[in-house]
């Protein structure tokens, strides 16, 4: 067999063909589901007469076709592995075919398959090629109807796109429905589900005053946890209409929930299939962040219904067309209905942590990737937040009328088309008069930039020169950068005044607050009229995705973790001193010296348990220290156990210096009443669990006891997964086996929960994880074929990062067992749990050396696309 070939967004045609009407009848069955499809095909105008007939079509079983009623003989058509081609059709013509197709046996979880034994698809982004013989390109749009047909015991409800028409019984003890979508839609649209299942139902009135039935679809006994999803959804379409005028467009709108699914969810026309993990909750059940996750990801998928589904995109190199623009919507809306600072300080810690190491690693690609072999890959970190951040950007640099202008007419003259990335930013350079051709550079250049800055004060001429130098290294295919476009938000705060102080740039006052453009390699602007010597606060609320690095003194930052007016780089400065601090105690560790904590860590860490008490969801994120993950993002080479130890060592010193102040503020955060999802309570929850964890840091009886109290009240799975947590993680077993016990006797017939309680297991530092892991893998909770219990379980453990990078590279070795044995039943979750081992450069020889060896075990069985891809670029 041939290695898998690259595709080219430079080789892009438009389809010769397209479809104008589908109509598709499934008659169901586990083993043998047989599809009927009658296209209505058109030539395009401009394509060459004589232009074959190319179809995708993967793992189908022909039974027949026809052109015009004509059936085709055998010679009038070549069909492979892939594709269909018929080398003579009509201008204008319907295609009939059937084939037969088997959901039973279909564990890559594309196309149509079965889960817990009931039907649904997932087509994004080349699945309805597993379904019937199509053009499986979203430039081809179609009207749909659809008639599913199943057993009336087995398959009681059956749903597709849009609005049902028409129902009824068959013999046999068979039934069907048929579906319509009045709006055309690419293929990857396309949704069934048929099962036994049950609804909540709720409406909407939209703002022109339409009806619109809201139901969420799951399996009986999760009835009770769809409030907050339904909820979510009613606010997400209030939302819309309010911050994008962008109103709803059928009369019915579905959420379903499925137990297998490869992803969070998707955004199927009228019918939205979910991870359960992503539409169910319940107090009991769910976490604090599991409910804003849900409300995230609902919220999501509704507004893909604009961007993405009315306008959507012209190939797949344009994914963050939609994905991007889509992700900024839902985190504007969550930021409108939590804490909004906070929700900015966890999206970009996230993504310094997750999305530079991509950045940094074998895989990187641009935002508009220029090739590639399999694009279930490129579901991204790039693609999706990467791509948020540069819409986020260009709000900022138009503004955000001229933004909504832009958007209005992005919408309008797009509608119903597939389109391009420059389609959308010109609609945003025409609403705003702006220039972005250099900012394009951002689509196209993979590599997080890095910015030195430099700043000095001239107190003989009052003048501030801050010196902005860029530079993007080099990523694999894209060996020299040009500069970017940045916009760098700042203030200088006076060190006398403890303010703001106004911006003057070349004889303009800028306010106090403001944007400055970095587009050359280096840039010195000249601030006058700086009566006093500033501190500079850059980069204010993470204004553009790049690296910036300022010399600030110690002092500097705690100067800053008081006086910022920018909540976000308060929270920043704090960040940046517990990691000088961490950087010493790294060296300390490494050279085997005595570790001695940084006295201004713990008087900052004082200052702001005696401060103001304001924002206690900020204050929970600032007492929270960096993660071990990104830590190690600083790090020249990373050195798990040196970071851990000295992560462990602040934790610790603080948790020693501070311990009655913790005590305290875990005390006057308990609170009795009935959980609610509400910004006050998680405010409340986080910072308590807080202080909890620094408590049970050091082992503290008195905390322990809390802990122990906090387990048994059982009062919210926030509260109990935490204590679990912070026992399991503790040193003292004796507490932890009944607590463990305990909870997966309560929780065994809960997947969901179960998946909790394989994570807490097997995130623990101590050195028995290993052995958990195999052990846990064999539990009869425990799938291979499930990816949320992939992910609990053997995912969750290469994030922890002492146990999984084990110098025995046994850690490794696991992980590649399951990446090889998961390659052949689904390729696409088994090429994201390597990604672990991709970042093989940035550790250690011998651990390059482990990682790579099991890098290479990988490639040398019989692969899929997906895990060739992503191995072939790790080791090259
Ligand atoms: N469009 C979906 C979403 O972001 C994700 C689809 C994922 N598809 C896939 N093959 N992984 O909402
Ligand atoms: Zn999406």
């Amino acid at each position: 067999m041939s290695d898998p070939q690259p595709v080219y967004l430079s080789d892009y045609q438009p389809p010769a063909y397209r479809v104008t009407h589908t109509e598709l009848t499934f008659d169901l069955d586990p083993a043998a589901t047989r599809v009927k499809a009658r296209l209505l095909i058109e030539r395009h105008p401009e394509a060459d007469a004589n232009a074959p007939l190319v179809l995708n079509g993967e793992h189908l079983k022909l039974i027949s076709l026809a052109i015009d009623a004509t059936p085709l003989d055998a010679a009038a058509y070549e069909l492979d592995d892939e594709v269909l081609r018929i080398a003579q059709v009509p201008e204008r013509f319907v295609l009939e075919s059937e084939v037969e197709i088997a959901p039973r046996e279909n564990t890559a979880l594309e196309g149509l398959y079965q889960s817990n034994g009931m039907y649904c698809t997932q087509c994004e982004a080349e699945g309805f090629r597993r379904i019937t013989f199509y053009p499986d390109r979203p430039d081809v749009m179609a009207t749909f109807k659809v008639t599913v047909i199943g057993d009336q015991q087995q398959e009681p409800i059956l749903l597709a796109n849009g609005n049902p028409i028409e129902r009824g019984e068959l013999e046999s003890g068979r039934h069907f429905v048929t579906w319509e979508d009045p709006h055309p839609k690419p293929c990857y649209l396309f949704a069934l589900v048929a099962g036994n299942l049950h609804s909540v139902e709720d409406h909407f009135t939209t703002m022109s005053g339409r009806d619109v039935t809201l139901q969420i679809w799951v399996e009986k006994e999760n009835l009770d946890k769809t409030k907050h999803a339904m909820a979510s959804l009613k606010r997400a379409m209030e939302w819309d209409e309010k911050a994008y005028g962008r109103e709803y467009d059928l009369d019915l709108f579905m959420i379903v929930a499925v137990n297998d699914f490869n992803m969070g969810a998707m955004e199927n026309k009228g019918l939205n299939i979910f991870n359960s993990a992503a539409v169910l909750t319940h107090p009991q059940t769910a976490t604090d962040a599991a409910f804003q996750n849900v409300e995230g990801i609902v919220a999501h998928e509704y507004f893909h219904n604009w961007s993405g589904n009315r306008v959507t995109c012209r190939d797949w190199f344009q994914l963050s067309l939609k994905e991007g623009f889509t992700v900024f919507r839902d985190q504007c809306f969550s930021a409108d209905t939590n804490s909004a600072p906070v929700k900015r300080i966890q999206d970009v810690s996230f993504f310094r942590t997750a999305q530079f190491a991509e950045d940094a690693g074998p895989t990187a690609h641009p935002i508009r990737p220029d090739h590639f072999i399999e694009i279930t890959n490129f579901y991204t970190l790039t693609i999706y937040e990467k791509g948020a951040e540069v819409v986020r950007m260009l709000r900022n640099l138009v503004g955000g009328e001229s933004f909504r202008r832009g958007s209005d007419l992005y919408f309008e003259r797009f509608d119903g088309q597939a389109v391009t990335i420059e389609d959308f930013v010109g609609c945003m350079a025409e609403a705003s008069g702006e220039d972005f051709s250099q900012f394009m550079h951002w689509y196209s250049q993979a590599g997080t930039p890095d910015i030195d800055a430099h700043g000095e004060y001239d107190y003989v001429q009052g003048e501030y020169h801050l010196t902005l130098r860029q530079r993007t290294p080099a990523t694999p295919g894209q060996p020299d950068k040009l500069p970017l476009h940045i916009p760098v938000r700042m203030g200088l705060v006076g060190t006398k005044s403890g303010q703001d102080l106004t911006l003057t740039l070349n004889g303009e006052k800028l306010g106090k607050d403001a944007v400055i453009h970095l587009r050359d390699d280096e840039q010195t602007f000249i601030f006058t009229d700086v009566a006093e010597a500033p501190v500079p606060s850059l980069l204010r609320e993470f204004s553009a995705p790049v690296k910036l690095h300022y010399p600030y003194s110690r002092e500097d930052l705690a100067f800053l973790l008081t006086h910022d007016s920018d909540g976000f780089n308060r929270w920043d400065a704090g960040q940046r001193l517990a990691l000088l601090a961490l950087d010493d105690l790294i060296a300390a560790h490494r050279n085997g010296v005595e570790k001695v904590m940084d006295s201004r860590v713990v008087d900052a860490f004082r200052a702001l348990l005696g401060g103001p008490m304001s924002d206690k969801a900020v204050l929970a994120e600032m007492l929270t220290l960096p993660s071990e993950a990104y830590i190690a993002e600083q790090q020249p080479i990373v050195d798990v156990d040196a970071i851990h130890a000295a992560r462990e060592f602040v934790r610790q010193s603080l948790a020693v210096a501070l311990r009655d102040e913790f005590l305290a503020i875990y005390e006057a955060n308990v609170a009795e009443e009935p959980y609610a999802p509400t910004p006050e309570q998680i405010a409340q929850r986080s910072l308590k669990n807080v202080a909890l964890s620094y408590l049970m840091s050091i082992e503290d009886e008195q905390g322990l006891a809390l802990c122990e109290a906090q387990f048994a009240a059982d009062h919210n799975m926030t509260d109990v997964r935490q204590a679990l947590t912070l026992l399991v993680h503790s040193d003292r077993d004796d507490l932890a086996s009944p607590a463990l016990k305990a909870f997966g006797e309560k929780w065994a017939h809960d997947p969901l929960v179960m998946d909790q309680w394989f994570t807490v297991q097997v995130s623990r530092p101590q050195p028995d994880v290993l052995e958990r892991v195999k052990y846990l893998m064999q539990h009869p909770a425990f799938s291979l074929k499930n990816p949320n219990r992939v992910r609990a379980l053997v995912g969750a453990f290469a994030q922890n990062r002492v146990n999984f990078h084990r110098l025995d590279g046994q850690g490794y070795q696991l992980l590649a067992d399951v990446v090889i044995e998961l390659n052949r039943l689904n390729p696409e979750i088994a090429a994201r749990l390597i990604t672990p081992l991709t970042r093989w450069q940035r550790f250690d020889e011998t651990r390059q050396a482990l990682m790579r060896s099991e890098l290479e075990r990988i490639k040398q069985q019989p692969l899929s696309s997906n895990v060739y891809e992503v191995v072939e670029k790790a080791l090259a």
